[in-house]
């Protein structure tokens, strides 16, 4: 037997099993083929160490989690809207600002302009300083081009991004964000122009893994993401959407009438959407950082998740308006602060909870055998320290897919 790797003299926060955390206390882990071959308690392990692997690493008591899913951002788009965080400071809404052209609308622009080659270079500091914090899956939409050329364009930027990162991608389409002011008169021509050419352009040339919309007062009516939807689904791409973000519209229950993956913000939704979510198996992907930003009061209703089984997530949400966002672990500190998530619900909404959010919940997302060896490797005493302290950089090695990002110091 000869495993590419050991670790011993670790502590494995699996989030699997039925211990909290999952955690096993003197554990070991063995990976082969970038997948993890073995995990458990090490006095099980079925042999010496020196025999069952090539590179034994003690790891000396340190944790191990996954490796962290950010199953929500933006982080693909042109310019920045620092402007309209200072006149957000001086009391102008998140709303009104949209309303008079700039939000999204001001990003678009900015996009537009910029060539994928500007969007990569800007893109790329954003998802390194997430990789730099132990986050090895990442999803990227698009929707700040909102014409063909420019959707296609982030896809091709965010797809280039993970060819030159050590992070694994996924893509969602998000052309229903906003209404581009060439059609303001006319938002049903957009939405017809999103299900007649953009979606099957971006299936045909297999950019998006998911489709997502915006359902809001300020976006798409339920009656149009309805046929987002309809489109998506028929080219066989599953959906996901930005629901009760600032209003109930119903959009919980409308993504879990489509099976959505995800219904994301959700701080309106109604119990009728969470129970809808409970039974459709859509994870709530929660964003305290936009809720942050926004100065929102309304949290989302955590309690009746719970209630009806809906599995949790938290992302960052990263995007130049409502989440100028860089830290998934400040997520999970601000998802117990804000919204009373326990520590634990907060680490399974940044590790299994974000994979099921992106439908690669079988991959990805705890420490069990034949997932894919994407393991962080933590400097703390405990699990609960990685939300209870906000800034502290704890990681101190990082593993994706057997390869080594990040070498701990041995
Ligand atoms: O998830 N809610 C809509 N979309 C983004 C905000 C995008 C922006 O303001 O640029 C969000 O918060
Ligand atoms: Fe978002």
């Amino acid at each position: 037997m000869s495993w590419d790797f050991l670790w011993t003299d670790c502590r494995l926060a699996t989030f699997a099993g039925d211990q909290p955390y999952g955690a096993i206390e003197d554990g070991a882990i063995g990976i082969e083929g970038g997948r993890i071959t073995w995990v458990g308690p090490a006095d099980r392990l079925p042999g010496p160490p020196s025999e069952l692997a090539t590179n034994v690493c003690d790891l000396k008591g340190r944790w191990v989690t996954p490796g962290l899913v950010d199953c929500h951002t933006h982080l693909v788009f042109g310019g920045d809207r620092s402007l309209e965080f200072e006149q957000r400071l001086q009391g102008v809404s998140y709303e009104e600002i949209a309303r008079r052209g700039g939000g999204i609308n001001s990003s678009v622009k900015a996009t537009r302009e910029a060539d994928e080659h500007e969007l990569v270079a800007a893109a790329r500091p954003r998802l390194q300083a997430l990789i730099n914090e132990g986050v090895t899956t990442v999803e990227i939409k698009s929707g700040y081009g909102l014409d063909t050329d420019t959707e296609l364009r982030m896809l091709r930027a965010a797809r280039r991004l993970s060819e030159e990162l050590p992070i694994t991608l996924r893509t969602t389409f998000l052309g229903a964000h906003a209404f581009p002011p060439e059609f303001r008169d006319d938002p049903d021509a957009y939405v017809d122009l999103v299900c007649d050419h953009m979606l099957p352009r971006v299936a045909d040339e297999g950019l998006a893994d998911a489709v997502d919309g915006f359902c809001e007062g300020i976006a798409f009516s339920p009656d149009q993401i309805e046929r987002v939807f309809g489109r998506a689904r028929e080219l066989g791409l599953p959906v996901k959407l930005h629901a009760d973000q600032l209003s109930d519209l119903g959009g919980a229950a409308l993504a879990a009438r489509f099976g959505a993956l995800s219904a994301d913000h959700v701080e309106y939704t109604s119990e009728e959407g969470a129970l809808a979510m409970g039974e459709a198996g859509t994870v709530a992907v929660l964003l305290p950082g936009a809720f942050y930003v926004l100065r929102e009061t309304q949290v989302p209703p955590v309690d009746a998740f719970r209630r009806f089984g809906v599995p949790m997530a938290l992302a960052t949400d990263c995007n130049p308006g409502s989440a100028p966002v860089l830290s998934l672990l400040a997520m999970a500190s601000m998802g117990c602060n804000l919204f009373r998530l326990t520590p634990e619900e907060a680490l399974r909404g940044i590790t299994c909870n974000g994979a099921a959010a992106l439908g690669l919940d079988e991959q990805i997302g705890t420490l069990e055998v034949g997932k894919q060896a994407d393991l962080a490797i933590w400097d703390i005493r405990h699990p609960v320290d990685l939300c209870y302290w906000l800034g502290a950089r704890p990681l101190t090695g990082l593993m994706r897919g057997g390869s080594w990002v990040q070498k701990p110091p041995l």
